[in-house]
Protein backbone atom coordinates (compact mmCIF):
# COMPACT_ATOMS: atom_id res chain seq x y z
CA UNK A 1 0.00 0.00 0.00
CA UNK A 2 1.28 3.31 -0.98
CA UNK A 3 1.87 5.82 1.97
CA UNK A 4 -1.38 8.17 2.68
CA UNK A 5 -1.92 11.44 4.26
CA UNK A 6 -4.89 9.51 5.67
CA UNK A 7 -3.32 7.01 7.32
CA UNK A 8 -3.69 7.28 11.18
CA UNK A 9 -6.22 9.97 10.60
CA UNK A 10 -9.65 8.20 11.22
CA UNK A 11 -11.28 11.34 11.78
CA UNK A 12 -10.07 13.14 8.79
CA UNK A 13 -10.73 9.67 6.70
CA UNK A 14 -14.59 9.34 7.84
CA UNK A 15 -14.88 12.33 6.62
CA UNK A 16 -13.14 12.05 2.84
CA UNK A 17 -14.83 8.52 2.51
CA UNK A 18 -18.29 10.13 3.15
CA UNK A 19 -17.46 12.96 0.40
CA UNK A 20 -16.61 9.55 -1.75
CA UNK A 21 -19.84 8.28 -0.98
CA UNK A 22 -21.46 11.29 -1.59
CA UNK A 23 -19.63 11.71 -5.17
CA UNK A 24 -20.92 8.16 -6.04
CA UNK A 25 -24.40 9.34 -5.15
CA UNK A 26 -24.36 12.71 -7.50
CA UNK A 27 -22.78 10.07 -10.28
CA UNK A 28 -25.70 7.49 -10.00
CA UNK A 29 -28.63 10.69 -9.95
CA UNK A 30 -27.35 11.56 -13.22
CA UNK A 31 -26.40 15.15 -11.60
CA UNK A 32 -22.72 14.57 -12.68
CA UNK A 33 -21.88 14.14 -16.08
CA UNK A 34 -18.41 14.57 -17.15
CA UNK A 35 -16.05 16.55 -14.57
CA UNK A 36 -19.62 17.93 -13.69
CA UNK A 37 -19.70 19.58 -10.03
CA UNK A 38 -18.02 20.15 -7.36
CA UNK A 39 -17.41 19.49 -3.22
CA UNK A 40 -14.95 21.13 -0.88
CA UNK A 41 -15.83 20.85 2.67
CA UNK A 42 -13.31 22.52 6.13
CA UNK A 43 -11.95 19.68 7.55
CA UNK A 44 -9.77 22.25 9.60
CA UNK A 45 -10.70 20.14 13.06
CA UNK A 46 -9.27 17.30 11.91
CA UNK A 47 -5.74 18.68 11.05
CA UNK A 48 -3.41 17.47 13.57
CA UNK A 49 0.26 19.24 14.56
CA UNK A 50 1.99 16.18 12.27
CA UNK A 51 -0.14 17.21 9.49
CA UNK A 52 0.38 21.23 9.83
CA UNK A 53 3.84 20.60 9.71
CA UNK A 54 3.53 18.77 6.38
CA UNK A 55 5.33 20.55 3.41
CA UNK A 56 3.20 21.65 0.51
CA UNK A 57 3.69 19.70 -2.60
CA UNK A 58 2.73 22.09 -4.83
CA UNK A 59 3.37 26.04 -5.47
CA UNK A 60 1.65 28.64 -3.31
CA UNK A 61 -1.56 29.89 -5.50
CA UNK A 62 -3.63 32.48 -5.44
CA UNK A 63 -7.15 32.07 -4.36
CA UNK A 64 -8.39 35.99 -6.53
CA UNK A 65 -9.83 36.93 -3.28
CA UNK A 66 -8.89 37.95 0.22
CA UNK A 67 -10.56 35.53 2.56
CA UNK A 68 -9.76 36.87 6.05
CA UNK A 69 -12.05 34.32 8.07
CA UNK A 70 -9.72 31.26 6.65
CA UNK A 71 -6.80 31.97 7.91
CA UNK A 72 -5.29 29.06 8.88
CA UNK A 73 -7.75 26.73 7.45
CA UNK A 74 -7.62 23.20 5.54
CA UNK A 75 -10.08 22.23 2.81
CA UNK A 76 -10.78 19.28 1.02
CA UNK A 77 -11.32 20.00 -2.68
CA UNK A 78 -12.54 17.73 -5.63
CA UNK A 79 -10.19 18.39 -8.32
CA UNK A 80 -10.53 20.69 -11.62
CA UNK A 81 -11.73 18.14 -14.77
CA UNK A 82 -12.26 15.54 -12.26
CA UNK A 83 -14.72 13.05 -12.31
CA UNK A 84 -17.20 12.16 -9.35
CA UNK A 85 -17.23 8.47 -10.55
CA UNK A 86 -13.81 8.44 -10.38
CA UNK A 87 -13.46 10.55 -7.11
CA UNK A 88 -16.15 8.15 -5.68
CA UNK A 89 -13.52 5.43 -6.26
CA UNK A 90 -10.10 7.08 -5.12
CA UNK A 91 -11.21 10.40 -3.46
CA UNK A 92 -7.11 11.32 -3.05
CA UNK A 93 -6.61 11.04 -6.61
CA UNK A 94 -9.46 13.16 -7.91
CA UNK A 95 -9.18 15.92 -4.77
CA UNK A 96 -6.68 17.07 -2.94
CA UNK A 97 -6.28 18.95 0.81
CA UNK A 98 -5.04 22.70 0.27
CA UNK A 99 -4.32 24.83 3.14
CA UNK A 100 -4.76 28.53 3.03
CA UNK A 101 -1.80 30.64 3.58
CA UNK A 102 -1.31 33.56 5.91
CA UNK A 103 -2.12 36.22 3.83
CA UNK A 104 -5.64 34.75 3.48
CA UNK A 105 -5.14 35.28 -0.60
CA UNK A 106 -3.15 31.91 -1.26
CA UNK A 107 -3.39 28.32 -1.23
CA UNK A 108 -1.09 25.18 -1.24
CA UNK A 109 -1.47 21.87 -1.80
CA UNK A 110 -0.52 19.19 0.85
CA UNK A 111 -1.98 15.85 -0.17
CA UNK A 112 -1.10 12.75 -1.91
CA UNK A 113 -1.13 13.65 -5.11
CA UNK A 114 -0.97 17.88 -6.11
CA UNK A 115 -4.49 17.93 -7.91
CA UNK A 116 -5.41 21.45 -8.91
CA UNK A 117 -8.80 22.37 -7.01
CA UNK A 118 -11.85 23.26 -8.48
CA UNK A 119 -12.57 25.75 -11.22
CA UNK A 120 -15.14 27.03 -8.62
CA UNK A 121 -12.69 27.30 -5.85
CA UNK A 122 -13.62 31.44 -5.53
CA UNK A 123 -17.39 30.40 -4.75
CA UNK A 124 -16.49 27.36 -2.84
CA UNK A 125 -13.91 29.54 -0.53
CA UNK A 126 -15.60 32.65 -0.30
CA UNK A 127 -18.70 30.97 0.81
CA UNK A 128 -16.72 29.05 3.66
CA UNK A 129 -15.33 32.63 4.39
CA UNK A 130 -18.58 33.83 5.05
CA UNK A 131 -19.99 31.14 6.70
CA UNK A 132 -17.08 30.88 9.65
CA UNK A 133 -17.22 34.89 9.42
CA UNK A 134 -20.83 34.25 10.90
CA UNK A 135 -19.97 31.64 13.32
CA UNK A 136 -21.87 29.24 11.64
CA UNK A 137 -21.66 25.21 12.01
CA UNK A 138 -21.47 24.41 8.32
CA UNK A 139 -18.55 22.92 7.03
CA UNK A 140 -19.20 21.70 3.51
CA UNK A 141 -20.35 22.79 -0.19
CA UNK A 142 -21.67 21.08 -2.62
CA UNK A 143 -22.19 22.35 -6.32
CA UNK A 144 -24.04 20.03 -8.63
CA UNK A 145 -26.40 19.37 -12.23
CA UNK A 146 -29.71 18.20 -11.03
CA UNK A 147 -31.40 17.28 -14.32
CA UNK A 148 -35.00 18.78 -13.16
CA UNK A 149 -33.85 21.47 -10.95
CA UNK A 150 -31.86 23.05 -13.71
CA UNK A 151 -34.14 22.60 -16.16
CA UNK A 152 -36.90 25.23 -14.07
CA UNK A 153 -34.45 27.72 -14.15
CA UNK A 154 -35.27 28.08 -18.08
CA UNK A 155 -38.44 29.28 -17.27
CA UNK A 156 -38.72 33.10 -16.32
CA UNK A 157 -41.15 33.03 -13.55
CA UNK A 158 -39.49 29.80 -11.78
CA UNK A 159 -36.64 32.55 -11.50
CA UNK A 160 -38.69 35.12 -9.83
CA UNK A 161 -38.26 35.08 -5.85
CA UNK A 162 -39.46 32.34 -4.07
CA UNK A 163 -41.83 31.34 -6.94
CA UNK A 164 -40.01 27.99 -7.49
CA UNK A 165 -39.60 27.72 -3.68
CA UNK A 166 -43.30 27.82 -3.21
CA UNK A 167 -44.07 25.34 -5.63
CA UNK A 168 -41.51 22.86 -4.77
CA UNK A 169 -42.71 23.14 -0.96
CA UNK A 170 -45.76 22.03 -1.78
CA UNK A 171 -44.86 19.13 -3.46
CA UNK A 172 -44.18 16.78 -0.56
CA UNK A 173 -44.47 17.43 3.33
CA UNK A 174 -40.65 16.54 3.22
CA UNK A 175 -39.19 19.34 1.04
CA UNK A 176 -40.35 22.03 3.11
CA UNK A 177 -39.12 20.04 6.58
CA UNK A 178 -35.55 18.70 5.09
CA UNK A 179 -35.35 22.21 2.63
CA UNK A 180 -36.85 25.13 5.19
CA UNK A 181 -35.24 27.72 3.72
CA UNK A 182 -36.04 27.07 0.56
CA UNK A 183 -34.27 27.67 -2.97
CA UNK A 184 -32.35 31.29 -3.64
CA UNK A 185 -32.04 32.34 -7.33
CA UNK A 186 -28.49 33.25 -9.16
CA UNK A 187 -29.34 35.10 -12.40
CA UNK A 188 -26.61 33.54 -14.82
CA UNK A 189 -22.97 33.93 -14.13
CA UNK A 190 -19.82 32.44 -16.18
CA UNK A 191 -18.92 29.18 -13.98
CA UNK A 192 -16.09 29.67 -11.95
CA UNK A 193 -16.06 33.45 -11.59
CA UNK A 194 -15.61 35.95 -8.99
CA UNK A 195 -18.93 37.39 -9.71
CA UNK A 196 -20.37 34.49 -9.47
CA UNK A 197 -19.18 33.67 -5.87
CA UNK A 198 -20.17 37.28 -4.97
CA UNK A 199 -24.23 36.90 -5.86
CA UNK A 200 -24.05 33.37 -4.32
CA UNK A 201 -23.36 34.60 -0.68
CA UNK A 202 -25.42 37.47 -1.27
CA UNK A 203 -28.44 34.93 -1.98
CA UNK A 204 -27.21 32.72 0.77
CA UNK A 205 -27.07 35.64 2.90
CA UNK A 206 -30.87 36.37 2.24
CA UNK A 207 -31.21 33.03 4.38
CA UNK A 208 -31.03 30.61 1.68
CA UNK A 209 -28.62 27.21 2.32
CA UNK A 210 -29.48 26.32 -1.25
CA UNK A 211 -28.97 28.58 -4.04
CA UNK A 212 -29.53 28.24 -8.28
CA UNK A 213 -27.29 29.16 -10.96
CA UNK A 214 -29.53 29.63 -13.61
CA UNK A 215 -29.23 26.83 -16.70
CA UNK A 216 -26.06 26.16 -14.75
CA UNK A 217 -26.53 23.75 -11.36
CA UNK A 218 -27.16 24.38 -7.81
CA UNK A 219 -24.79 25.14 -4.66
CA UNK A 220 -25.80 24.01 -1.22
CA UNK A 221 -23.94 24.17 2.21
CA UNK A 222 -24.54 22.31 5.19
CA UNK A 223 -22.85 20.97 8.39
CA UNK A 224 -21.52 18.15 6.34
CA UNK A 225 -21.37 16.74 2.64
CA UNK A 226 -24.19 14.66 2.91
CA UNK A 227 -26.38 16.86 4.79
CA UNK A 228 -25.93 19.41 1.62
CA UNK A 229 -26.71 16.26 -0.53
CA UNK A 230 -29.77 15.61 1.32
CA UNK A 231 -31.00 19.34 0.65
CA UNK A 232 -30.45 19.22 -2.67
CA UNK A 233 -32.36 15.60 -2.90
CA UNK A 234 -35.63 16.60 -1.30
CA UNK A 235 -35.57 19.82 -3.86
CA UNK A 236 -34.91 18.02 -6.79
CA UNK A 237 -37.25 15.16 -5.83
CA UNK A 238 -40.03 17.84 -5.53
CA UNK A 239 -39.31 18.92 -8.99
CA UNK A 240 -39.45 15.00 -10.64
CA UNK A 241 -42.87 14.84 -8.60
CA UNK A 242 -44.25 18.56 -10.52
CA UNK A 243 -42.79 17.49 -14.02
CA UNK A 244 -44.65 13.96 -13.84
CA UNK A 245 -47.89 15.44 -12.78
CA UNK A 246 -47.61 18.14 -15.91
CA UNK A 247 -46.59 14.62 -17.91
CA UNK A 248 -49.55 12.71 -16.91
CA UNK A 249 -51.67 15.95 -18.51
CA UNK A 250 -52.65 18.46 -15.43
CA UNK A 251 -51.02 21.27 -13.39
CA UNK A 252 -50.28 19.98 -10.28
CA UNK A 253 -52.63 20.76 -6.97
CA UNK A 254 -49.72 21.19 -4.47
CA UNK A 255 -50.65 21.30 -0.92
CA UNK A 256 -52.81 24.60 0.36
CA UNK A 257 -51.84 27.62 2.25
CA UNK A 258 -53.27 26.18 5.30
CA UNK A 259 -51.38 22.94 5.06
CA UNK A 260 -47.87 24.19 4.58
CA UNK A 261 -48.51 26.71 7.54
CA UNK A 262 -49.58 23.35 9.35
CA UNK A 263 -46.71 21.84 8.63
CA UNK A 264 -44.45 24.94 9.39
CA UNK A 265 -45.93 25.16 13.15
CA UNK A 266 -46.08 21.66 13.86
CA UNK A 267 -42.23 21.12 12.93
CA UNK A 268 -41.02 24.19 14.15
CA UNK A 269 -40.03 25.40 11.23
CA UNK A 270 -37.76 28.64 10.16
CA UNK A 271 -39.80 31.74 8.91
P1 LIG B 1 -14.52 21.57 -12.10
O1 LIG B 1 -14.21 20.28 -12.83
O2 LIG B 1 -13.44 22.59 -12.27
O3 LIG B 1 -14.82 21.29 -10.63
O4 LIG B 1 -15.82 22.21 -12.74
C1 LIG B 1 -17.05 21.53 -12.81
C2 LIG B 1 -18.24 22.43 -12.81
O5 LIG B 1 -19.34 21.98 -12.60
C3 LIG B 1 -18.06 23.88 -13.04
O6 LIG B 1 -19.21 24.60 -12.72
ZN1 LIG C 1 -21.05 23.40 -12.71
Amino acid sequence: MKHSILDNRPELSSAILQIAETAGYLWEKGWAERNGGNITVNITEYVDEQMKALPAISQTRAIGAFLPHLKGCWFYCKGTQKRMRDLARDPMANGSIIRITDDCAHYEIVADQAVAPTSELPSHLSVHDYLLGKGSPYRASLHTHPIELVAMTHCRKFMEKDVATKLLWSMIPETKAFCPRGLGMVPYLMPGGVELAEATIRTIDEDYDVVMWEKHGVFAIDTDIMSAFDQIDVLNKAAQIYIAGKNMGFEPEGMSEAQMKDLSETFGLPK
